[in-house]
């Protein structure tokens, strides 16, 4: 048995696999096919101030290798995640990680200032690749003083582990990385989904109704591993590193790389029991690699 015990950042636990924020809803569904105390951790689905319906359908596609999606942060507000939602976790003895967005920076404070209350959040993670309405749609991942304004106010209001997870679509991602670091976040996750499109050449329109998506699935997975090895070359706080893994060794590239955890994504839709399946295929991988502690993997490509 490898130790795969992972303390980053004030974030605790048990092994280094999160599933990541949307593709599991609020633990609800899955804990139907197995137990979500197996996980390390669980990135519940972008919650905003206010309730939100999100984006007509179609809202997601299949792409190869991958998926689009544009739900528009469909969520029911932090008022029902903090009453019912995060009660209905606190059964599981797993790292319980509330992923917030906002459309102004404000709103993210107002968030902020509310999870101190919840008894079972182990950590804040922020969603800062949302459209800024009030900077005329421009997201607050692509801009470092934005990003950094963002995690700074959620770091005045909570005394949560605060993950600033970022956006690819900018053209040098360890500038916004840099700029989290200084603003006070203690861990940086990367990456959210790509800027991605599909046409139907029989209607001669975009597939998804919004018009654009996020790419995610194994499409994307180089393209993640190369942006958090350049990350971890720049920021000394930890990464969580994320994008189309769907397997142990995927994990482990991403270890590698510099990550000192993982999520995974789209993998739950095509396999909803893929979370355990990793983590017994790390410990397995790490066995016959003769490593003894996850923490030897993390940084260790040269
Ligand atoms: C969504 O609900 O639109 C996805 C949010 C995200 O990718 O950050």
């Amino acid at each position: 048995m490898t130790n795969m015990t992972t303390n980053i950042g004030g974030l605790k636990m048990k092994n280094p696999l999160i599933t990541a924020s949307g593709t599991c809803g609020y633990g609800r569904e899955m804990s139907e096919l197995f137990d979500l105390s197996l996980l390390g951790g669980i990135a519940v689905k972008g919650t905003t101030l206010e309730p939100r319906l999100g984006n007509p359908p179609p809202r997601i596609a299949e792409t190869p290798s991958g998926m689009l999606n544009s739900v528009g942060l469909q969520n029911p507000g932090i008022e029902a995640v903090l009453t019912k939602e995060l009660p209905f976790l606190s059964q599981f003895d797993t790292a319980v990680i509330l992923n917030i967005a906002g459309h102004s920076i404000e709103e993210y404070g107002l968030i902020a200032e509310r999870l101190d209350s919840a008894a079972n959040l182990a950590a804040v993670e922020i969603n800062i690749s949302c459209p800024n309405v009030k900077a005329g749609g421009m997201s607050f991942g692509v801009d470092p003083k934005v990003a950094a304004q963002v995690v700074s106010l959620v770091k005045s209001k909570t005394k949560l582990p605060v993950i600033a997870k970022l956006t690819p679509n900018v053209t040098d991602i360890t500038e916004i990385a840099k700029a989290c670091e200084a603003a006070g976040a203690d861990i940086l996750a990367l990456i959210n989904t790509v800027l991605s499109m599909i046409i139907d050449i029989e209607t001669r329109r975009p597939l998804l109704a919004n018009g654009f998506g996020g790419l995610s699935g194994p499409a994307i997975k180089p393209l993640a591993v190369r942006m958090v090895w350049q990350t971890a070359q720049a920021v000394s706080i930890p990464i969580i590193g994320m994008g189309g893994i769907s397997t142990a060794e995927d994990a482990v590239e991403f270890l590698l790389a510099g990550a000192s955890a993982f999520q995974i994504g789209s993998i739950n839709f095509h396999n909803p029991c893929a979370a355990p399946q990793i983590i017994s295929g790390l410990d397995r991988w790490c066995d016959d690699h003769g490593v003894k502690n996850i923490a030897e993997l993390i940084g260790a490509a040269h």
